[in-house]
């Protein structure tokens, strides 16, 4: 058995093209940093040990940012003055004990990155590089491969390149795998006299070259999945597409996907197959979605978990669970841990919060229910609203089975319900109520027993 494989992602830049406060590597794409989505692709190509260059903002974020990717064994090393890509390597090597065998190195800001193509390129790593590029019709900022005899001799970047340079049409992608003691000797060497007065790792090439290695290009089929994300508008362009790579492989498994161009998915959800997702609709943060659930329009879903045949129309859920059969909406918000149970109606402008609905519960208009907990079957009226906030604490809500809460009601925790009991429209309830008790008026009082078959 070898060693596991190390890699060094390249982070530490300052990203000046996005024009922004927060460094590149953290902006976001489909609810995770770019950083992320690299780690990612070097833990399903199987990346044991891997170091990141950053600069001092990115630092404090690696090891959280790792952790959610999956990967275990990353460390962040500083590399202050950001002096180029060749520096940021020099800076890794030193931070690493001398290995023989391979190092990969990873652009940070290739999001759309592959663990299928690091893969391929750790397969091709016996010679003294593997080099990742690709055929792109205008490669625009990249760098460009110069062959000669078809063979690799280096790369030059664009702003050094000669007109003639710049109509070259393979690109460096930002992904090699060297080994690591001719990489030590090639950046040991490296200068800075070029367009930006920077240490180029992808000089190492010519370098190589002229000690007679050989460099292997590794030449990945779709140049849009090796895309260096430079400014704001390549961040979008990179999202749409991860975006539907996600799409597609849901569809793929069985989901239907009305509209993918306005349904927006992240990483690690699980979507059961003959689920639906109509237009207009972010579903994020490892979301569940059951068998034949049906997902908008108009809907988000954060660490939602939805049961099978639920139907979840122009609404939010976060961080709540919708039991089977479930109707939600059209505009409901569902938050704080609320439980939704089998069969429960949770319609037009509902509002809850830490809620558990028992099944078979009705809750269809205007309500807010906050730390309550409603038992089965109960019907919740129209304006009916939990108040569980006394200006200091919160306090809870408990409402038994079979119980009529009339229209309007307003249920001033802590409180108590009994199981069929009944509060008249616009019962202001200060008290507990018996099972079986009727209650009407502000504040509500006790109403004679109900003999059958009256009315209120
Ligand atoms: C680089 C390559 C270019 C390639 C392109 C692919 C070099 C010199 N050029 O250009 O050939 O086509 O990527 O996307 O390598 N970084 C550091 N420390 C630094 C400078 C950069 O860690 O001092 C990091 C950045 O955070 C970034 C990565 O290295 O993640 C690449 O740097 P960037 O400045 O974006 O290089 P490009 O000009 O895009
Ligand atoms: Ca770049």
């Amino acid at each position: 058995m070898s060693a596991p494989v190390r890699a060094v992602v390249l982070a530490a830049g300052k990203g000046t093209r996005m024009k922004s406060a927060r460094a590149k590597v953290l902006h976001q794409l489909c609810g995770r940093t770019m950083l992320w989505h690299v780690l990612r692709a070097l833990r399903d190509a199987g990346v044991g040990e891997v170091i990141v260059v950053t600069n001092r903002e990115v630092a404090p974020e690696v090891a959280a940012i790792a952790g959610d990717a999956g990967l275990g064994a990353v460390r962040a090393v500083l590399q202050e003055p950001q002096l180029g890509t060749g520096h940021a390597v020099q800076v890794a090597l030193a931070q690493l004990a001398p290995r023989e065998g391979s190092l990969l190195v990873v652009n940070g800001d290739m999001p759309l990155v592959e663990s299928e193509l690091i893969a391929r390129t750790l397969a091709a790593r016996e010679h003294a590089l593997a080099l990742v590029t690709a055929r792109m019709p205008l490669p625009s900022s990249f760098g460009r491969i110069v062959r000669k005899d078809d063979a690799v001799e280096r790369i030059v970047e664009a702003r050094d390149a000669t007109a003639g340079e710049l109509e070259l049409d393979e690109m460096n992608a930002g992904l090699y795998a060297f080994d690591e003691a001719k990489l030590r000797r090639a950046v040991a060497e490296l200068k800075s006299d070029n367009a930006q007065g920077e240490y180029y790792l992808t000089d190492a090439v010519a370098h190589l070259r002229q000690h007679g290695e050989r460099v292997v290009p590794v030449v990945a089929e779709d140049y849009r999945s090796v895309l260096g994300v430079n400014d704001r508008v390549e961040l979008a362009q990179a999202a749409a597409l991860l975006n539907g790579r996600l799409c597609e492989q849901h569809m793929r498994r069985g989901v239907s996907i009305a509209d993918p161009a306005t349904t927006y998915l992240e990483p690690d959800l699980t979507l059961e197959a003959d689920a639906t997702i109509l237009p207009n609709t972010a579903i994020g943060r490892r979301s569940r979605v059951g068998a034949h659930a049906e997902i908008g329009p108009n809907s988000r879903l954060q660490n939602a978990r939805i049961g099978a045949h639920a139907v979840v129309a122009d609404s939010v859920v976060v961080d709540s669970e919708i039991g089977d059969f479930a109707l939600v909406g059209p505009f409901a918000h569902v938050r704080g841990g609320s439980e939704v149970g089998t069969g429960v109606r949770v319609g037009n402008f509902v509002e809850l919060k830490n809620a558990k609905l028992a099944p078979g519960v009705r809750a269809g208009h205007l309500s807010y229910l906050g730390d309550a907990q409603i038992g089965e079957r109960t019907n919740v009226g129209a304006g009916t609203i939990t108040c569980n906030y006394d200006g200091v604490a919160k306090h809870r809500t408990a409402v038994g089975k079979d119980a009529f809460i009339g229209s309007n009601s307003s249920l001033v925790a802590p409180l108590e319900i009994g199981d069929g009991a009944l509060t008249g429209a616009g019962a202001v309830v200060i008290g507990d109520v018996a099972a079986g008790a009727r209650v009407v008026g502000n504040p509500a009082k006790p109403l004679p027993k109900r003999v059958p078959g009256q009315r209120l």
